[in-house]
Order: structure tokens, then C-alpha cells, then sequence
């Protein structure tokens, strides 16, 4: 099934997305300016700044995108003034800088598609000096909500899953984030400003901490969260759910550990630490009566969420000295046979010969031998679209040697539990 489309499509079908970014785009691309659209998709961005006059637009995207992109410009008549280029877009290089950096990963939160890295990285890699980004800066909003009954279904609490007893579930449960889509009424208390993010520097961590009065009489299941992003001085786009023409992206909902019953005048106070490059949320709520006495608190994160178990942790320790496992040494045999010799063929046969243990078939050997092909070669030249085919010559490898779990900060943290040996535990 072929899902990547359809989610593209949803993207394409939000108008008051589209409307957004269209009215942004046309306020502030200048004729004949240069513009990057990062992340591009199916490059509809790109093809919103051709509309406002771009003289030329690179457009990004690391996936098979990529090539509809490229189509869907030329059908529109700019294949001339649109250059799609596949790659990851914190290792592409643009021909020239430019004026104009566009993009839209901002997820459910704000930051969590790796907005800040990429627009930091812009900055610095592709915008010219007093370049501009759409967005400009970003807001991250929570308040108080109550979420019942999704909220015990997703923690737990009284649901028992055939029959079965899932308290054990809670702690992992309680240190998640979950999308969850807010209606106006599921808050409590007007929405805070957690933080506010002009996008010009990459921003290791984000923290806030805001106290909301409780307005509404209910019971607190946790924060929600949501963004507003700045796209141009009059243009903003939002997923909140205070708003009439809200984008269609979910919120967030950070729970906390008990459900509290609340009444107008108490107030909850919140501290929220985000470490953007991993993914990690901290975040710690105490609710307090009119009188301040405290009536609830915890603390929360989704590290501890992650299902790390002790050696996995041990393992990300700066001192541990890892060696490989035989998924790793697997993956390392195909990037070295990557050497431009050898053709796909032949490395499905030799990985399949040297691991029986890891592949039944030589069909297992082909998908492994696929996915490290496909994420590291080289494209084939131009006008051999083959790269899956078994006549292609495996290419040499790009960049870097491949160990994505090794290689912290940019590149797609897999999971550490497949290659890395597990450090004894204790
Ligand atoms: C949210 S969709 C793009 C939406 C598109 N800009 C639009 O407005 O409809 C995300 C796209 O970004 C691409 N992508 C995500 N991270 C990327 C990165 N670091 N470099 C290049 N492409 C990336 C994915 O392949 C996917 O096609």
C-alpha cells in the first residue's frame, strides 16, 4: 500500500493551511528572488513561491517524493525555475545561497519535525545574510485539560485489555506524549506561552514554566499542547483549539499522574524542559488550591517512556565501549561491499552466504542488503533509475559509514537495541 500519497494528500487538502502559507509566501517573496523549500514533499510550497514570483526554488526532499515533486513542477510549468533536489536536507548543498528559506515540519508541538534544526541549519548553510524563513518564529502554547475517557484508556486506568491487568503499562504510559485532538471545551483555564521561538539558531533546549488559574470547574487529566507559527508579520497558522480556522494537525496531550478534581482559582503550574533533536519532553505539574495548599504533583518524561531497559541506557554512556552485534556486523559487511564493484546481486548473495544465521533466504538477505542500498548509495547515473534492480552496481557509499545509532544529532536515530551489543547490565 502506498500511504506516502495519501499522507501528502491530507497536507494538500488542508486549505486553511494552504491559505496560510499562500498569503505568506505571496507577502514576502520579492520577483526574481531565490527560495529553498525544505522538506518539500510534494513541493507544493515551491510551487506557491513560483506562483509569487521566485526566479528560482530548490526544493528538498530526502524521500521518493522527491521525483513526484520534480513531475508536479514541470505539469505546472516551472521545471525551469523549480530544481528538486533528493537528500537529506541537513547534507544537501544548494548551487547558490538564497534568499528564502520555506518549510513546514513543525508537528503537533511546535518543534518536534525538526523545524528548529533545519531552519537553523539554513541560516547558516543556504540563507544569504538578512535572509528571510517562513516561518519566522514559533509559539508554543499549553493549558490545562481534561481529556476523559481517552485519557484512561490511554493510561490504563480502568480498562483491562482482554480481561488482563495493565497497571504495569502505567509508568510507561504516564511519560508520553500522545496526539490528541483538543475541542474547546476539553480546557480548563486559558492557554500560557511556554515558549517563544524566533527560528535563527538552533536551540539545544527549549524550557518554560507558566502557572494558569483554573476557570472552569473539572477534573485535570493533564497539559494539552499546540503551536502558533509566525509566517509572515500578518500571517500566523495554528492548531489550537481556541481557534475558528485552525490547520488540520493534531495537539499534544502530556498527561499527568493522578486525575484532580479542580475549581475556579486554582491554579496549575507547569515546567516543561524539550530537547528538540531528541524528541525528549520533561515536564512537571503541581496544582494548588485559592489557599496554595498543593493538591497534586508529578513529574514526567518521555525518556522515561522510551523503553529503555538499564544496558540500553548503559550503552549511551560516554565511557561505554560498544562493539557490534551481528545485525551490526551484518550492516557493516554491506556498506563495505558498497565499493562500487559489486553489483546488488552479488552482495545479496554474500550477505546471504555469510549470515545464515540472521537470513532463512536469499530474499532476506535482499531486503536487508535494499534498505542500506537504498539509504546510503549513490543514486545510479542519470537515465539508470535501477538502483533496486540486481544488473545495478552497488554504488560507493555516501557521507558517512552508516551507523545512524552511532551518530548522534542529525542523522535518524535507529534503534540502538539492533546493532549495538548490550553492555552487561548493572
Ligand atoms: C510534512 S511533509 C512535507 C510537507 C510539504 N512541505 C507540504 O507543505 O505539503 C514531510 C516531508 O519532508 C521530508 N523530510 C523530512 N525530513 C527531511 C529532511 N531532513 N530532509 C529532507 N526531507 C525531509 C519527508 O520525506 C516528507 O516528504
Amino acid at each position: 500500500m502506498a500511504l506516502n500519497l495519501e499522507e501528502h494528500r491530507l497536507y494538500l487538502q488542508d486549505r486553511v493551511r494552504l491559505a496560510a502559507y499562500r498569503a505568506a509566501i505571496k507577502a514576502t517573496v520579492r520577483p526574481g528572488q531565490t527560495v529553498v523549500d525544505l522538506a518539500a514533499g510534494t513541493g507544493i510550497l515551491g510551487l506557491l513561491a513560483c506562483e509569487a514570483g521566485a526566479g528560482r526554488v530548490y526544493a528538498v526532499d530526502e524521500s521518493g517524493m522527491a521525483d513526484l515533486a520534480r513531475d508536479l513542477a514541470r505539469a505546472n510549468g516551472f521545471g525551469e525555475r523549480i530544481e528538486v533536489i533528493r537528500g537529506n536536507a541537513f547534507r544537501a548543498s544548494l548551487p547558490q545561497r538564497v534568499d528564502l528559506a520555506i518549510t513546514d515540519q513543525m508537528g503537533r508541538f511546535g518543534f518536534e519535525a525538526g523545524l528548529v534544526q533545519l531552519l537553523a541549519d539554513a541560516r547558516q548553510r543556504f540563507l544569504k545574510p538578512g535572509g528571510v524563513t517562513v516561518p519566522a518564529a514559533i509559539d508554543l502554547q499549553i493549558a490545562p485539560v481534561k481529556c476523559a475517557p481517552v485519557a484512561s484508556r490511554l493510561l490504563f486506568s480502568d480498562s483491562r485489555p482482554g480481561g488482563f491487568s495493565y497497571r504495569a503499562a502505567q509508568e510507561v504510559a504516564l511519560n508520553t506524549g500522545y496526539p490528541i485532538t483538543f475541542r474547546r471545551d476539553d480546557l480548563l483555564g486559558a492557554p500560557a506561552l511556554l515558549a517563544r521561538l524566533n527560528l535563527v539558531e538552533d536551540r539545544a533546549a527549549i524550557s518554560g514554566s507558566v502557572s494558569m488559574p483554573i476557570e472552569t470547574r473539572g477534573v485535570l487529566d493533564g497539559i494539552g499542547g499546540w503551536f502558533t507559527a509566525r509566517l509572515s508579520p500578518a500571517v500566523s497558522l495554528t492548531n489550537s483549539p481556541l481557534s475558528a480556522c485552525a490547520i488540520n494537525r493534531r495537539n499534544v496531550f502530556f498527561p499527568i499522574a493522578r486525575t484532580t478534581p479542580v475549581e475556579n482559582g486554582d491554579v496549575v503550574r507547569v515546567e516543561m524542559k524539550i530537547m528538540p533533536a531528541n524528541l525528549i519532553v520533561a515536564w512537571r505539574v503541581e496544582v494548588r488550591g485559592r489557599d496554595g495548599a498543593l493538591r497534586a504533583r508529578s513529574s514526567h518524561s518521555t525518556l522515561r517512556g522510551m523503553l529503555l531497559s538499564g544496558a540500553g541506557l548503559n550503552r549511551l554512556k560516554s565511557d561505554y565501549v560498544p562493539r557490534l552485534n551481528r545485525w551490526g556486523e551484518a550492516r557493516r559487511a554491506v556498506v563495505n561491499l558498497c565499493d562500487g564493484a559489486h553489483a546488488v546481486s552479488e552482495i545479496d548473495a554474500e550477505i546471504h552466504r555469510r549470515y545464515p544465521d540472521l537470513f532463512a533466504s536469499l530474499e532476506q538477505a535482499s531486503v536487508f542488503v535494499a534498505e542500506v542500498v537504498t539509504r546510503y548509495g549513490l543514486l545510479p547515473p542519470a537515465g539508470d533509475d535501477a538502483r533496486g534492480s540486481q544488473r545495478y552496481v552497488a554504488p560507493r557509499l555516501r557521507v558517512y559509514h552508516g551507523f545512524a545509532a552511532l551518530t548522534p544529532g542529525r542523522e535518524p536515530l535507529e534503534d540502538p537495541e539492533v546493532f549495538g551489543i548490550a553492555p552487561p547490565e548493572g
